[in-house]
């Protein structure tokens, strides 16, 4: 019998310009650096970790053309050019009359919540992400999750896990009415339940079921490129068409979209608010004047505009995304020869490692994940993050349906493939030694975004 071929790298569309070289602490400065940390990685200095798969957001290295668009950063504080043409470029991207620059996603999100939530609002989303869930809840208001079954299935191969529970939202919408439901969300690809994406058909139904309610459709877009290479890699139809267009035609059914740059706009900081209503568009430019900026500059440098302008369209160029979700398959497939058990479709931007399959022996007061987490960086310098019930609390789903999951975050145009197999023999390293792996302990626990600033210790 032959064994299946090995994962075979993607091929780089790049060549590198220049480097940085990395850390490479030892055994016990790893182990001094946890103590420190109170085991919370999100404490740890940059050049305490070898490999850092925290986050893709703001993580990424720009090209040669986006370091050349800094340099035509016009500073002036109303009417910088560069804000005409990031305005030009995400109109045309989206087709959003009404574009707000903000700093990042979560003040995108301020705006946008603050502007259309009241106290008792409940605000409707496949999964929220938490910066998206502390937001809603920030108002008074109540976030819903009211993703597909299979979405909360770590095994199932369903394509489209980002997809929304149609019936559900039906039924949410029936029983509220636009009076207590001022939108309905959806989070383009779905990065709290494993970076999923969301088909066009759900979109397609969401917004006939919102329309019938009276109630706009927002996108968070963050990885909108990623979702539509996904789209159109497996839904029927969609193959022929490019990732712009794929784009398009979800926006074509929203009314508008919060963005973290940060992600599929290939750039370290930036975000932006879009919307169709004129109205709710100068709401959110005199809430912008007193949080962000002006609306021509919303808390960056135009410079940031300028890159940001570059990014969003090199971020939907096939080559790219095909090294992109590439690496990300790639990683997941050397762990899969490892047997280590991960959320399966494989999503956009990272491999989620499945907690309860991983260390099944620990129960949730343990706090799986983050015990996993800390392992990781142990055994090789390698920094995750949680995405489970530290990150969600208990809201994250009805009761049991919640995921236990960590995530390998696969910051953009940034880790070779050798890079990668470091990771994947990292981890395959604490699995086979995961028998041994004991829970760890919160000594303290903030009362907003736990997982950022909570310490624990080793159980
Ligand atoms: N929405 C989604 C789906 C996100 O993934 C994030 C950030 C935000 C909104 C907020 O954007 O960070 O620019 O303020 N996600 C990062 C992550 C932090 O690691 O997944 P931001």
């Amino acid at each position: 019998m032959s064994s299946p071929a090995p994962p075979r790298p993607p091929f780089e569309p790049y060549k590198t310009k220049v480097v940085e070289r990395i850390p490479n602490p030892t055994r016990e400065e790893r182990e001094r650096a946890l103590a420190r940390a109170h085991y919370n990685l999100f404490n740890l200095r940059s050049d305490e970790v070898r490999i850092d798969l925290l986050t893709d957001s703001g993580t990424g290295a720009m090209s040669d053309r986006q370091w050349a668009a800094m340099m035509v950063g016009d500073e002036s504080y109303a009417g910088s050019r560069n804000f005409a043409h990031f305005e030009e470029t995400v109109r045309s991207l989206t087709g959003f009359p009404h574009i707000i620059p903000a700093h990042q996603g979560r003040a995108a999100e301020n705006l946008l919540f603050s502007s259309l939530c009241r106290p008792g609002s409940i605000v409707p989303n496949n999964m929220h992400f938490d910066t998206t869930q502390a937001h809603v809840l920030h108002q008074h208001a109540t976030p819903v999750n009211l993703a597909v079954a299979e979405a909360y299935d770590p095994e199932s191969d369903f394509p489209f896990k980002g997809n929304v529970d149609v019936p559900a939202l039906e039924r949410l919408l029936r029983e509220n009415g636009p009076d207590k439901v001022p939108l309905v969300m959806v989070t383009i690809t779905n990065n709290t339940g494993g970076g999923q994406p969301v088909s066009l058909e759900n979109l397609r139904q969401v917004a006939a079921t919102a329309a019938a309610h009276r109630v706009p459709v927002y996108l968070d877009m963050c990885r909108w490129a990623e979702n539509s290479y996904l789209v159109r890699e497996r839904e029927p139809g969609m193959g022929s068409r490019t990732v712009p267009e794929i784009g398009r035609a979800f926006f074509d059914l929203a009314a508008g979209a919060t963005m973290s740059a940060k992600k599929d706009g290939l750039v370290n900081i930036g975000g932006f608010v879009a919307t169709r209503d004129e109205r709710l568009a100068e709401k959110l430019k005199e809430a912008l004047v007193l949080f962000e900026g002006f609306p021509t500059y919303g808390g960056l440098a135009r410079r940031d505009l300028e890159a940001t302008s570059v990014g969003l369209v090199e971020a939907t160029d096939l080559e790219y995304l095909e090294h992109r979700i590439g690496q990300v398959r790639y990683l997941a497939g050397l762990l899969a020869e490892c047997g280590v058990p991960f959320f399966r479709p494989v999503g956009g931007h990272g491999v989620y490692l499945d907690v309860r399959r991983f260390l099944p022996h620990l129960t949730a007061d343990d706090l799986p994940g983050q015990a996993l987490v800390v392992e990781l960086y142990r055994e090789g310098g390698v920094r995750a993050v949680e995405v489970g019930s530290l990150m969600f609390g208990t809201s994250s789903g009805p009761g049991s349906r919640s995921l236990e999951l960590v995530r390998l975050a696969i910051p953009r145009r940034v880790y070779s493939a050798g890079q990668l197999a470091y990771v994947a023999d990292v981890v395959g390293r604490v699995h086979a030694r995961r028998a041994a792996i004991r829970g760890v302990r919160m000594v303290y626990r903030p009362e907003r975004l736990p997982h950022f600033t909570a310490r624990f210790e080793p159980k």
